[in-house]
């Protein structure tokens, strides 16, 4: 999968890019990740990306045509073009399912106040990470790029995946513990400590169910 994303601010892409999940997909060539400077796709000798809106109001809107020249630049039919913003779809494990599947993509982020309207023509899609607003579209560009990376084949190992499908499924993780049997009173469950893989199979399934119907009932009824 090759993915370009076009930024104002594209330092703080730098640790995710190096660190863990994405740089071993790199390293192992799953994933071919650049990261483009809006302002290297401008034309001013100023090198301007945002300009005062039409209208008046606060703030600073980024102009339309450095996003331009970098689509222009870089899709090709393969390519499949996401806005991040706040009025985006909200993206959840299935979407990111859907989304991994796609060859290439082109992440636009926003920052400040904004866009320029006519950007979102650009875009195949608009995603939101969440009702909530955030200075820009950096920090939801680099969670749906984690999102897709790990879903690449050969990326995770299998315990991982499997953990994966079962959010999938709609179901939230079960408990997991880890040396030592007890702490600060804490006891593991006696089932994991067994050794009867059947059992702590279902118990884990059980796990899961009863976590999620406590925790996000919601997600359960989606199943429906
Ligand atoms: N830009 C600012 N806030 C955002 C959000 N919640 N999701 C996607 N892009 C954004």
């Amino acid at each position: 999968m090759r993915v370009d994303i076009i930024s104002a601010f594209p330092d703080m892409f730098k640790a995710v890019a190096n660190e863990s999940i994405i740089k071993i997909a790199r390293e192992k060539k799953f994933l071919d990740l650049e990261i483009h400077n809006l302002r290297d796709f401008t034309t001013d000798k100023h090198r301007s990306i945002d300009d005062t809106p039409y209208g008046g109001g606060p703030g600073m809107l980024l102009k339309a045509e450095p996003f331009f020249l970098a689509v222009e630049e870089l899709a090709s039919k393969k390519s499949f073009v996401v806005l991040l913003t706040p009025q985006g779809e909200l993206l959840n494990q299935k979407k990111v399912q859907n989304l991994s599947k796609k060859e290439h993509f082109i992440m636009l982020c926003g920052h400040y106040e904004g866009v320029d309207e006519r950007v979102r023509s650009l875009a195949d899609a608009e995603i939101s990470i969440g009702d909530y607003v955030l200075t820009g579209g950096e920090l939801p560009a680099m969670v749906l790029l984690d999102s897709i990376t790990r879903k690449q084949n050969g990326v995770l190992g299998s315990q991982e995946s499997l953990l994966e499908e079962s959010f999938e499924k709609s179901l939230l993780e079960y408990p997991q513990y880890t040396k030592p049997a007890e702490f600060r009173g804490m006891k593991v469950p006696d089932v994991l400590l067994s050794g009867n893989h059947q059992k702590i199979a279902s118990w884990r399934a059980k796990q899961a169910v009863k976590r999620t119907s406590e925790k996000r009932p919601d997600l359960l009824k989606e199943n429906k």
